[in-house]
């Protein structure tokens, strides 16, 4: 099976910490050069240093806001002026929870902005070098909830559901350039944000973090949560040349959680 990137260069966003800096791993092991984008640069020269070389692999860093689409579209560009960039992955924090009835305004449209806003700035700041190159990998890293909406997280339900149409969209108008675009769905990972959703629910519910996690654990066929290393490998894989074929797929990778075929 050809899993090599040996000569391409990745974008990986959200990837300070958690499942992008896991994706930005396991790229790099790859073969790949891997600029990692999110908003505090200490952590990102950190992730960047850390990253596996594998030969003369030529790995890199953005400061940026993904919700500042002007200066994101900006900072990409010129990244992919000097450097084309072939594979983009799209990836930030989730939204806050609460019910979806409960939401203001300003939230769902803070999330449309942060995801699928900034997601389209981005693709559009690489699309050139993809077409030019006739080579590009689009993976989004969204939810399960764009196949089974979770209790308790309404703005993000709402519009991961707007990305994962907006990607299966995109998969079919850009398949004939050699563009894939797919979505991961990650199960329960151990990342922040697994912590801010226990933290949330264990408020709502009067229950200790512990019963919290251990009843979201019982829901998982795996009987664990993920760890972030396999999310990783299957936006890796979904980015290799092995999965030229596969376009506009969502991916899974929730341990058996989901009870929908
Ligand atoms: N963990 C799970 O169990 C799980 C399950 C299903 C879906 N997901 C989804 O998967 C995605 C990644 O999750 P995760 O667990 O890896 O989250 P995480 O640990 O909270 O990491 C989020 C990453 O996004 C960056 N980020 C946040 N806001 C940003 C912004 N405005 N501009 C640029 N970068 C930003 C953060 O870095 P900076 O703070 O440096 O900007 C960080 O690197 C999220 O959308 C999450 O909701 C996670």
């Amino acid at each position: 099976m050809d899993l090599d990137l040996t000569g391409k260069h990745a974008l990986v966003c959200g990837a300070s910490e958690g499942i992008g800096r896991a994706a930005a791993h396991e790229l790099a092991l790859l073969g790949c050069d891997v600029t990692v984008l999110a908003r505090r640069p200490e952590a990102l020269a950190a992730v960047a240093a850390a990253l596996p070389q594998r030969g003369a692999q030529a790995h890199g860093w953005i400061a940026a806001d993904v919700s500042e689409h002007a200066a994101l579209s900006a900072q990409v560009q010129a990244l992919a002026a000097g450097k084309p960039v072939h594979i983009l992955v799209n990836n930030t924090g989730g939204p806050p929870g609460g019910p979806a009835h409960a939401a203001e305004d300003a939230a769902y449209l803070d999330a449309f902005n942060r995801h699928l806003l900034a997601n389209h700035a981005l693709v559009r700041a690489v699309l050139p070098g993809m077409r030019a190159a006739r080579w590009g990998r689009v993976v989004n890293v969204i939810s399960t909830s764009v196949k089974e909406p979770i209790a308790g997280l309404g703005v993000s339900n709402t519009i991961r559901g707007a990305v994962a149409s907006w990607a299966k969209t995109l998969s079919r108008e850009l398949g004939a350039d050699g563009i894939t675009v797919n979505n991961v769905l990650p199960g329960y990972t151990r990342t922040a944000r697994i912590d801010q959703i226990v933290a949330d629910r264990a408020r709502n519910s009067g229950q200790a973090p512990e019963a919290v996690l251990e009843a979201m654990r019982k829901t998982v066929p795996a009987n664990r949560f993920a760890e972030p290393a396999e999310i990783g490998a299957a936006i890796a894989f979904l980015c290799s040349p092995a999965a030229g074929y596969v376009n506009g797929v969502s991916l899974a990778v929730d341990g058996g959680r989901m009870q929908s075929i």
